[in-house]
């Protein structure tokens, strides 16, 4: 936790069923962040940023025109700054900012749209997605394979992605509450997936026996592996957690159908776990099976 320069804070808010402008539901900190306003703004824009801080129950604070290194160095906290169409991260020690964009998942949506359900898309049809399913996704990021499973399960399913970051958890949050493509089906995909900051075994632990039909896994891989921009914007705030045997054993339990798992080609997990391993030629990750 880090030392916080103001005192009387609960560094603990939990919020419940908060409905403001970024349809925001349920939120649990455990840490702080800042919010606050581009440089120049204007008050639509720090209206804006005082109704995220509201329903997130994050101090806002004013810009006063100074740079974001100098509110770091104040506040010695990660700053988010409310812009006119994004949301921008800075983290406290990193000088990358992060906004949320759905990236890849939108050409991939768009490649499904176009061919049908199903496309060439491989999580689909290796998941035995339908409508109507629902997919538990341990290791939500950037929610890019949530939308895809979002987009297939439809609203007669059910999407529920975790995030054990902070930081990511609130960038995706956001961005799955406010990002518009333009794109009806895709839009409304986003909205549909519910997001939970929790850390993946604990969330796990709680379920139900049976309560998924599909529990999906997808570890951070090497840093050469990766290669999407979206993994590279999260790449230094990501978790990176080791599979225990007992996180698999969950896994099985709350899945009614399968477990699926992304990870590198050579990834030692596909066969320590079991899981029956779907090799694709030309890729660096693959997906692998447990059937329950
Ligand atoms: C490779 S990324 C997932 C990318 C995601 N499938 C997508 O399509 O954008 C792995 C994510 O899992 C999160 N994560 C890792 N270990 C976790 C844990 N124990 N509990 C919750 N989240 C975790 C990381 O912070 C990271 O955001």
């Amino acid at each position: 936790m880090r030392n916080l320069p103001y005192k009387n804070t609960n560094k603990i808010l939990i919020q419940e069923k908060i409905k403001l402008d970024f349809g925001i539901q349920k939120v649990r900190w455990e840490d702080i962040m800042i919010i606050t306003t581009p440089g120049k703004s204007t008050s639509k824009i720090v209206g804006r940023a005082k109704k995220l801080a509201n329903s997130y129950g994050l101090p806002y604070k004013e810009r006063h025109g100074v740079s974001i290194q100098t509110m770091k160095n104040e506040y010695r906290d990660d700053i988010v700054i409310v812009e006119n169409n994004r949301i921008v991260i800075s983290p406290l020690n990193s000088e990358k900012e992060m906004f949320y964009h759905p990236n890849l998942a939108l050409i991939r949506a768009k490649r499904i749209m176009n061919e049908g359900k199903g496309g060439q898309e491989p999580l689909i049809s290796i998941a035995k997605l339908k409508e109507g399913m629902s997919f538990l996704d341990c290791t939500l990021g950037l929610a890019s394979d949530s939308i895809i499973a979002s987009l297939i399960v439809g609203p007669t399913g059910k999407v529920t992605g975790i995030e054990g970051n902070q930081l990511l958890y609130f960038l995706t949050h956001v961005g799955l509450a406010t990002f518009t493509s333009g794109i009806e089906g895709f839009d409304a995909a986003l909205r549909r997936i519910d997001v939970i900051h929790q850390e993946h075994l604990n969330y796990l632990r709680e379920c139900k026996t049976d309560s998924f039909d599909v529990v999906y896994l997808d570890p951070m891989f090497n840093k050469s592996i990766d290669t999407s921009d979206g993994i590279n914007i999260i790449r230094e705030e990501a978790w990176r957690t080791d599979f225990s045997d007992e996180l698999i054993q969950e896994a099985k339990r709350v899945a009614r159908a399968r477990v699926v798992l992304k990870d590198d080609w050579k990834s030692t997990r596909f066969a320590r776990f079991g899981f029956t391993q779907y090799k694709r030629k030309s890729s660096s990750f693959h997906y692998g099976i447990l059937e329950v």
